[in-house]
């Protein structure tokens, strides 16, 4: 699939896609950042030539390119997930093409789980470091030194430039905000009472379906990432209760205001 991203990049290029500095995936029910972006272009993935979708029925996902606090970004409103059937390969090929059109940064929202109990539903969480749960690699591939290195470091996968400055920005703004380690599985099932144990035993402070292979691929192409959790639950194992994924959405929603400050004023100090 690697070998048609000249297709793809050639194809945004001719839709007005020009010189992004600035891509953003956002995650599930953090949708509204898009009503800030001067909007240019806009694509539904499953128009866009080689993409994961171009073959499969998926109507929600498109990209968008436009302005956003005086920078040209694209965004991805939606993003594909190992989950829905889709590869690694596949969930990052869109990091491959914002890549390719030219941006230098990457910003990542999800929807997290909180595995340390004295975070909050509806608090944002930095991710300062992550651990890989998906049973697998985005750059495991043949012919994957073409594109970068093989051997990718992973000693400070997210910009602790950036994180510094989302530490103040929330300060300024007087939004509360932990820092911490997300632990990436599969799913699409929550976890078990010995997961969310098993969880905070090897060191994870949120836990999520998404993120981390972007955020690997992002590493491969050298971009500086920065990716934000929103604590939609509370994981407690000795007082769970069954999870409702519309709260887990509602949740997200609540505290979308405060991730579209955080990323607005980002975007404005790169
Ligand atoms: N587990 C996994 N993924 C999630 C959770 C969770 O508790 N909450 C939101 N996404």
């Amino acid at each position: 699939m690697i070998k048609y991203l000249t297709d793809t990049v050639d194809y945004l290029k001719n839709k007005g896609f020009e010189n992004p500095e600035v891509g953003i995936i956002l995650g599930t029910g953090l949708g509204q950042l898009i009503n800030e972006v001067e909007i240019e272009q806009e694509v539904s993935y499953n128009h866009i030539p080689n993409f994961p979708t171009a073959t499969v029925e998926f109507h929600k996902g498109k990209l968008v390119y436009g302005s956003l606090a005086g920078k040209k970004v694209v965004v991805m409103q939606g993003r594909f997930h190992v989950y829905e059937g889709y590869s690694l390969l596949d969930v990052t090929y869109p990091v491959r093409v914002m890549e390719q059109l030219g941006i230098k940064s990457l910003l990542v929202s999800n929807a997290a789980g909180a595995i340390d109990l004295n975070f909050n539903k509806g608090e944002i969480m930095i991710i300062d470091d992550h651990i890989n749960l998906q049973g697998g690699s985005p750059l495991a591939f043949h012919g994957v030194e073409k594109y970068g290195e093989r051997f990718v470091d992973m000693s400070a996968p997210y910009d602790q430039d950036l994180i510094k400055k989302v530490e103040k920005i929330a300060t300024d703004n007087s939004i509360d905000i932990h820092k911490g380690v997300y632990a990436s599985v599969v799913g699409p099932q929550l976890e078990t009472r010995a997961e969310y144990r098993y969880l905070k035993t090897i060191g994870a402070d949120a836990v999520g379906m998404s993120t981390v292979p972007e955020v690997i691929v992002a590493n491969h192409l050298k971009l500086k990432v920065l990716a934000l959790s929103v604590l939609t639950d509370e994981c407690d194992p000795d007082n769970l209760k069954p999870i409702d994924i519309n709260e887990i959405i509602a949740m997200a929603a609540k505290a979308e205001p405060h991730m579209i400050t955080l990323f607005k004023e980002l975007i404005k100090q790169l």
